[in-house]
């Protein structure tokens, strides 16, 4: 039996209920549809899903705007429908990951209704107000392109009200322990409902000073706000021991341990560091990217673990880069008509449009991902390499339906394709009749099939979890190796991100005759002590072998 808790080396994978499967024919995607893929999921071999928000809502940012907390949007099905799902899911050996956002509410919801109605009322507090912004607590709006800062008017209340994000989602004072007890109901009533876990949106923000007689973030602040964290930590706890959260914190390296709170908050936090300087490292074929994120992450693990990731659902942020190869990725990666630039920091672009459609490229950035120690989470429609439609606004760019196979809609949907929630990409290289789950299938070269073989291996690897970690030296700035000691085995992960072949000589202390190639098409020879990579053009190769 393992000591290890589920989370700590799962595959996870996102998806939007909306655009993933519509059973209905509505044109949404909706649970009963959801619950219809499973057995994909189930076959890809992931762990968990992380749902994204379904919860009512304006939809004015995508769902992140929730209207309420306790229901689900009726487009996309029922509360019964949820349990159904999480249930099905659980007997595929699926957790369920949703998505909580508790820093905002949509302007929506019944709390800011009541709020700006009544300043006598105690729903007033659930929010930040103030009749002199000049004098305010300011910073900058994380949505720059779209909000001058971070102070709004309200006509109802007559007052300013505080908000990170867009003007429609108003920031929840959490600092208000009658908010708090709020957030902890909602923790327990999707636990109730057969949620595994959490992914609480902006959880940064969440603990930034918000308010009038807010100061500067310092120790002391940072000291005060986690317990919130570590109360939630307790309320899910209580609920389901081996229950997880997960941050998203996209803070600066120096501060991400802070997060996991001693051991006592967060379980799991979103690698936005390595998520920047892995994809960045495969689309300009060199490795010094991924040796500078390890050299400036904290080492988390006695606290907690990473989720590392490739592409998400918002813009692909470069911040964490520094200077010169965040200019670089901002040309290099933008679309022909330069129209992927957004938030002053990210391209809204998938991951197969960043590397030009390559596929052997995807593969080998999967290949990378999935030999990284801690959990991965995988974005919906990356591992057939579908592309973006930058003809959709904002970040809706990546949101467009799962391509299932190259029947009207690419299977998503019987609707007409004007009443689809986001239309399917119908043009081009990534068009749904030629980039589909159906044309991939049975397929052992494509895309799919081999994201599927990186994930088996994975999970027949404990190594990758449970083993020390290195990365031996190797000769060429393209070429990259993963390197495990676990309880008398070596596993060595080898990737070229050239464009050419290499050979790389590694150390490989292991018995000759016990050498087992686990994954990839990368070929190798092995002599006494050491091993010789020969990896063509974004070839990949694992290989375990008994110590001697
Ligand atoms: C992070 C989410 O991933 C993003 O989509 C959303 O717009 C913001 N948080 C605000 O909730």
């Amino acid at each position: 039996m393992s000591d290890r808790a589920w989370y700590e080396d799962a595959t996870i994978y996102s998806l939007d209920v909306k655009t993933f499967n519509d059973s209905d024919g509505d044109g949404w995607g909706d649970f009963t549809g959801a619950i219809e893929r499973l057995g994909y999921l189930d076959e890809l071999g992931v762990d968990a899903v992380w749902i994204r928000p379904f919860y009512p809502s304006p939809l004015r940012d995508n769902g992140y705007d929730v209207a309420d907390y306790y229901a689900v949007d009726d487009r996309l099905g029922s509360l019964a429908d949820f349990r159904e799902f999480a249930d099905q899911a659980h007997e595929h050996g699926i957790r369920v990951i949703t998505d909580l956002v508790f820093n905002h509410t949509s302007n929506e919801h019944e709390w800011f209704q009541r709020a700006r109605e009544d300043p006598e009322s105690e729903y007033h507090d659930y929010y930040l107000w103030t009749s002199h912004p000049e004098d305010a607590h300011q910073r900058g709006n994380i949505f720059p392109e779209y909000e001058d800062g971070v102070w709004s008017y309200d006509e109802v209340a007559g007052k300013h009200y505080f908000h990170q994000f867009y003007g429609h989602q108003p920031d929840l004072n959490v600092a208000n322990p009658v908010v708090r007890a709020e957030l902890y109901d909602v923790l327990r009533f999707w636990l109730d409902q057969g949620a595994d876990g959490f992914r609480i949106d902006a959880a940064h923000p969440m603990l930034m000073p918000k308010g009038h007689n807010a100061t500067t973030l310092d120790e002391t602040e940072l000291g005060e706000s986690i317990e919130l964290f570590k109360e939630m930590r307790r309320v899910v706890e209580a609920e389901q021991s081996d229950a997880v959260l997960l941050a998203e914190a996209d803070d600066e390296p120096e501060h991400l341990d802070y997060y996991f709170g001693d051991g006592e908050a967060f379980n799991l936090q979103f690698n936005f560091v390595m998520n920047a300087h892995l994809t960045y490292a495969v689309g300009v074929k060199d490795t010094w990217p991924l040796q500078r994120a390890e050299e400036i992450l904290p080492d988390v693990s006695d606290v907690g673990g990473w989720v590392n990731f490739l592409r998400n659902h918002d813009e692909w942020n470069l911040l964490k880069l520094p200077e010169e190869a965040f200019q670089h990725a901002r040309e290099y990666f933008a679309d022909d008509a330069g129209d992927s630039w957004i938030f002053e920091r990210g391209h809204r672009l998938r991951l197969a449009d960043l590397y030009g459609g390559d596929r052997d490229r995807i593969a080998v950035a999967h290949s990378l991902l999935l030999s990284l120690p801690g959990s991965v989470a995988l974005q919906s429609g990356d591992e057939i390499g579908m592309g973006a439609d930058l003809s959709l606004p904002e970040r809706e760019a990546v949101r467009t339906p799962m391509q299932w196979d190259d029947s009207p809609n690419g299977g998503f949907s019987a609707a007409a394709p004007e009443d689809c929630y986001n239309p399917v990409v119908d043009e081009g290289e990534y068009a749904y009749d030629r980039v589909n789950v159906a044309a991939q299938r049975g397929d052992p070269d494509s895309l799919l099939s081999r994201v599927e073989a990186l994930v088996s291996a994975r999970d027949a690897c404990p190594e990758i979890a449970r083993g020390d970690y290195r990365t031996p030296d190797c000769d060429h700035k393209e070429t990259r190796v993963h390197r495990f000691d676990h309880e008398g085995t070596v596993l060595l992960c080898a990737h070229n991100l050239a464009d050419e072949y290499r050979e790389e000589i590694v150390g490989f202390d292991v018995d000759p005759d016990s050498v087992e190639h686990v994954v990839g098409d990368g070929g190798h020879s092995v002599a006494e002590g050491g091993v010789t990579f020969e990896l063509d053009a974004c070839d990949y190769a694992w290989l375990r072998g008994e110590k001697r």
